[in-house]
């Protein structure tokens, strides 16, 4: 037998040896299209290439490509488990021709390859074309030999493939595969076409054209080729089956769905089964491209398709977890062509675990409830809206689940009814809002997120998409159009932009469509929870709703901010250990040049344990640890020890940050830091490159607060104090380390000459008073102005002169910073004869002064004038000799 992952091989290896590319498959969620929800055929990866925007090093590419049809345009989930060719994720593998070979080509590469590396007898071969292109039924004939009858003309859009409304389309050639006469059905075109017998196998698009808005379709620049052949099918063909679930993959994971459940693949719970390992490979594939199970966008879709699974795998009697069972079995069925499944097993585990442990206990009483109810209904009854809608929001039934469960008893739902219970719900949320007080400038946020639903982040694994401009507000009002100069508010569809929260700002970046409109986003904030708003300036052409557009976050930027988040978790971990597990966060900020982390501590921080700190950070940073995210239960992230923000809400689900190793943290999985967070992280704790702590200081009572930076803020604090150093070096004409050790000594030697020039001034002021001393009314006085010695030495000065014994009075002035300062002391044997608090009131009268004040014996003044110091004198003379 022809294996899957045979066919795989060959049909790469074949286009591979003929000049082509292997590409490998682009992700489930397409990074260049906005308008698409998953990769839905093999050329999603190239639409650019096709329209000459992109250019690449090849001309010929080959793939085997992963997608999923489910949700969006193309939605195959509700048919899944009941036809023998519908699955939500299959393969297409294709080959593509850019601008090299066309039509010709095309059809003797695929006729080669079918009937010689394949061996597909050629009787069994036919193929349809589009009624107006002359040409390939021209090549058909001559390569393949097909007579007309096995030609056939379609006319109808069957055989004009388009990747969606817009994108580059073209005329199309099918090739069927005909069972035989025994299987009922008619060939492609006849009215029995829908029966088993006639199987398309694989579809070859001449790619001529590029469609525009409604109506527009220009030529491409060159013709070119895109073919898509599913896997799965084909490899029916190839096994002798008729149904794509009989085929080695997907019958290994029935037949581990058998044994994990005990129930027989092709009894009873067949359906079952083919939904279980139909889902499980749609479910483990989108998880490891980044989509987690959520209420919105892309994740509800998963999160419907788990759903559904777990409710088949209830059915058939499975009270544990299920689906997390059957991964190893998927992986070494497709482990070996797409390595990712494998990387991401241990995710992948956890998440259906979790998903399915949480929704086990809603699901047997939604069930409950969906039994009472559908019992009361007649024959082919409906299930009314309400009911509907309260399985949907009390038991967490998609409708979709609903729809599935009472599809086996012949019953169906009125959506109608469920959409307007849906509608009503939407409208009491808003009334709740409008009460809350901040109505008016949220109201217009309200309109719009009723209009457009919730922005999709994708900015955990891209920092580049394309998004589609759902709304575009200036001034508060949304607008149609917005031109150069514009203050503008854009929301769009999805968006790799970080909005502010958690501490970590919003990210910048541009929004922008070729020449048509380009907006520089300063800022991104969140409204009403999860509608992302870009705040920006329209540089160049014209924004406008519905406009697909790149959006590009500013790398440098982002990695930068990233960087400064981890390291705060670092940071915050150290903290821990050093001060003691009192230590919680109270307030961060992650920005590109610094961050801002505010813990509770009661003491200032010594100078040791911040060295110690930034030691231990740096020591983390080099250890160079990968960091790992995952999705957890609030309740299991704290029972598995993650620091979480005491008193914030959290959702039904947090993000888990993991960083560095501790073998002797086992309690909390063996790793150094584990903390709930939903902002952007560095791959490695190595990618942070260097921390430095800034400063650290209080904020409020028993609230410290640490500033630090990384990466390149670290080397710039860094660089400008090796700068400052080396300047000072330059000053003092020493090497830089002897800067310490020079600039402790002048401060030692700058003391020394302080003391000396106070001795010398004091040696000189005595020495004149003892000449001048004056005899006033029987004392020896010595009055002096001495100049701009400072005041403080004044004192002193008057104590050396009245201890020299030469004056029973030494009355001093100051001229120092353009005042007067006045001293009087009266020696010990004028003690009682004269009163220093006196003469210093009258020195100070006269210089203008107000009072003054000290002892008996040694008192002080000032006055506001320096002039006037030697009318202080005067004053002091005149009170002696009139005292
Ligand atoms: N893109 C083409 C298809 O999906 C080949 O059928």
């Amino acid at each position: 037998m022809t294996s899957s992952n045979d066919i795989r091989a060959t049909f790469l290896g074949y286009f591979g040896r003929n000049g082509h590319q292997v590409v490998e498959s682009s992700p489930l969620v397409p990074r260049n299209d906005p308008t698409l929800m998953f990769a839905n055929s093999g050329m999603v990866q190239f639409k650019n290439v096709f329209t000459g925007q992109e250019k690449r090093s090849y001309s010929r590419a080959t793939t085997a490509q992963k997608c999923v049809r489910a949700g969006g345009k193309h939605n195959d989930l509700d048919n899944v488990g009941y036809t023998a060719r519908h699955h939500t994720f299959f393969e297409m593998l294709g080959n593509f021709s850019f601008g090299d070979y066309f039509k010709e080509q095309a059809i003797s590469h695929a006729w080669e390859l079918l009937t010689r590396d394949f061996g597909l007898p050629k009787d069994k071969l036919l193929v349809t074309v589009f009624s107006e292109d002359e040409e390939a039924p021209v090549y058909w004939r001559k390569i393949a030999g097909l007579p007309d009858s096995r030609i056939i003309r379609i006319p109808t859009s069957d055989n004009f493939w388009r990747m969606g409304d817009t994108g580059p389309c073209g005329p199309c050639s099918e090739i069927f595969y005909d069972h035989g006469e025994h299987i009922p059905g008619g060939p492609p075109g006849s009215p029995d076409e829908d029966g088993d017998r006639f199987i398309e196998i694989w579809n070859l698009v001449f790619m001529q054209f590029e469609e525009g808005p409604p109506g527009t379709r220009v030529p491409l620049p060159r013709p070119s080729i895109d073919t898509g052949m599913g896997l799965e099918r084909f490899a029916a063909i190839l096994q002798g089956k008729h149904d794509n679930y009989d085929t080695d993959t997907l019958r290994a994971l029935i037949l581990a769905s058998a044994e994990a459940t005990g129930q027989d693949p092709d009894g009873r719970w067949k359906t079952s089964h083919r939904v279980v390992a139909d889902h499980l490979r749609a479910g483990t594939f989108l998880m490891a491209d980044g989509v987690m199970p959520s209420n919105e966008g892309r994740g509800y879709v998963l999160r419907r398709i788990l759903r559904r699974a777990m409710r088949h795998a209830h059915m058939m009697g499975s009270r544990e977890p299920l689906l997390h069972r059957l991964v190893p079995a998927l992986i070494r069925q497709m482990g070996a062509a797409y390595p990712e499944i494998v990387r991401a097993e241990a995710l992948v585990t956890e998440t259906f675990k979790l998903e399915e442990t949480r929704f086990r206990s809603l699901l047997e009483r939604g069930l409950g409830l969906l039994a009472e109810e559908s019992g009361k209904l007649g024959e082919g009854g409906t299930l009314s809206g309400d009911v509907a809608f309260r399985l949907y929001d009390t038991y967490g039934f998609p409708l979709d689940l609903t729809q599935d469960a009472l599809r086996a008893e012949g019953r169906g739902v009125d959506v109608a009814g469920f959409e307007a219970a849906m509608a009503e719900q939407r409208r009491r949320a808003r009334a709740a809002w409008a009460g809350s007080g901040e109505a008016a400038t949220d109201a217009v946020w309200f309109d719009i997120k009723e209009r457009v639903g919730a922005s999709e982040f994708l900015g955990y694994s891209t920092e580049a998409a394309e998004g589609e401009i759902l709304a575009i507000l200036q001034d508060g009002k949304p607008v149609e159009g917005a031109g150069p100069g514009a203050e503008v508010a854009v929301v769009l569809n999805q968006t790799p932009f970080y909005a502010e929260s958690g501490g970590q700002v919003g990210d910048a970046g541009l929004i922008s469509a070729g020449e048509a409109c380009r907006i520089v986003v300063r800022d991104t904030q969140k409204k009403l929870g999860d509608l992302f708003v870009h705040y920006g300036t329209v540089a160049h052409g014209e924004a406008r709703p519905g406009l697909a557009v790149l959006a590009e976050v500013d790398h440098t930027r982002r990695g930068a901010i990233r960087a400064h988040h981890s390291a705060t978790h670092l940071l915050h971990e150290a903290l821990r250990r050093r001060l003691g597990t009192h230590v919680a966060q109270k307030g961060s900020l992650n920005a590109p040049d610094r961050l801002r982390f505010d813990v509770s501590q009661p003491t200032p921080m010594t100078a040791e344990d911040l060295a110690w700190t930034e030691t231990e950070v740096n020591a983390r940073i080099r250890e160079n640890a990968e960091v790992t995210t995952r999705l957890m239960t609030p309740e299991q992230a704290v029972g598995i020890g993650a620091m979480a923000l005491f008193g914030e809400k959290y959702g039904d689900e947090v993000r888990v940050v993991a960083m560095g190793h501790d073998p002797a943290a086992t309690e909390k999985l063996g790793v150094y830091s584990l903390e709930l967070c939903g902002g952007t992280h560095v791959r490695r704790t190595g990618d942070i490159g260097l921390f430095k702590i800034v400063s650290e200081g209080a904020v409020s009572a028993g609230v410290r607060r640490v500033e630090a930076v990384t990466g390149e803020a670290a080397l710039a604090l860094i660089e400008d104090q090796a700068r400052q150093l080396s300047e000072a070096a330059l000053a003092l004409r020493v090497a830089p380390a002897e800067v310490p050790a020079r600039v402790a000594a002048l401060v030692e030697d700058r003391r020394r000459l302080e003391r000396e020039v106070s001795e010398l001034r004091k040696k000189l002021a005595t020495g004149g008073a003892a000449a001048e001393a004056e005899t006033i009314g029987g004392l020896r006085v010595a009055l002096r102005n001495l100049g701009d010695i400072p005041a403080r030495d004044l004192k002193g000065v008057a104590e050396a002169i009245l201890k020299g014994g030469t004056a029973d009075v030494a009355a001093l002035v100051s001229t120092a910073e353009g005042k007067a300062s006045i001293v009087v002391g009266i020696g010990e044997a004028a003690r009682g004869q004269a009163d220093a608090v006196a003469l210093v009131r009258a020195a100070s009268a006269a210089a203008g002064g107000k009072g003054g004040g000290g002892r008996p014996e040694m008192a002080q003044a000032g006055g506001p004038d320096a002039a006037l110091a030697d009318a202080a004198l005067d004053a002091v003379r005149a009170a002696l000799a009139g005292g």
